[in-house]
């Protein structure tokens, strides 16, 4: 599958990294091809490939939106054409300060990600855990795979948003509509103050059981 990476950083780095190494065609769509973002991303994987953003999207079946929350309004906006009919797994955060939610619970961020590109599919995923986890995937001493929670409007595109979560080592679980991305953005939030505050392993992730 032709994937784009918006933003590849902590969390798209990794994630355009292994999604490549398991069999995907993965660009990064770079405003400034000699970076210091894409050249990290390129030391980690010298197979990714790099193109102008409105290229990388144009081509691509996924696009991941993995910037700075306050970055993405001029990230999607700018190719907000390309976007059109796109799944756009939304990757982003809003946090407020003191860890609050950064649109004060007003509307979720993934809310606003949609607005702002009414007609791509708007996903939320990979966003209730720190990188450290989308790095290394594997949490060998259990049974279970690792739960990701996933959330968006349209049918199709969380299915396959669910077959990449699967490939990535994952247990997919979509929690529902878009309407849910405000309770995922409160489990980040629960997840981040937990380890980055309270001294929580950053390995700790959550997992379903069910009877
Ligand atoms: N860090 C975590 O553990 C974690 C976990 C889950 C979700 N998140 C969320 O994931 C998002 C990314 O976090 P991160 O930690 O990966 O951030 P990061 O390491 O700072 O990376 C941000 C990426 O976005 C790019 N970027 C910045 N402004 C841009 C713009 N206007 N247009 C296009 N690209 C732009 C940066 O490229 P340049 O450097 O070239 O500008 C960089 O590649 C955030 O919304 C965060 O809340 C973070």
């Amino acid at each position: 599958m032709k994937i784009a990476f918006i933003g590849y950083g902590q969390v798209g780095a990794p994630l355009a990294d292994h999604l490549q190494r398991i069999g995907h065609e993965v660009t990064l769509a770079a405003k400034d091809p000699t970076s210091d973002s894409v050249r990290k991303a390129l030391a980690r994987n010298a197979s990714l490939g790099v193109a102008a953003p409105k290229d990388a999207v144009r081509d691509a079946e996924v696009v991941f939106l993995a910037t700075p929350f306050q970055a993405n309004e001029a990230a999607v906006t700018a190719i907000a054409d390309e976007l059109r009919g796109k799944i756009l797994v939304d990757c982003t955060n809003p946090v407020g300060p003191n860890l609050s939610h950064g649109l004060n619970n007003a509307q979720s961020g993934s809310a606003m990600v949609q607005a702002l590109v009414p007609d791509a599919k708007v996903v939320k995923a990979f966003t209730i855990y720190g990188f450290e986890n989308f790095e290394d995937s594997s949490y060998p001493a259990y049974d279970v795979r690792p739960v990701m929670m996933y959330c968006g409007e349209d049918a199709a595109a969380k299915t396959t948003v669910g077959d990449l979560i699967r490939q990535l080592g994952w247990e997919p679980l979509d929690v529902g509509g878009l309407n849910q991305a405000l309770h995922l953005e409160h489990m980040t939030l629960l997840w981040v103050r937990m380890v980055r505050v309270d001294g929580h392993s950053p390995n700790m992730v959550w997992a379903v059981l069910k009877r």
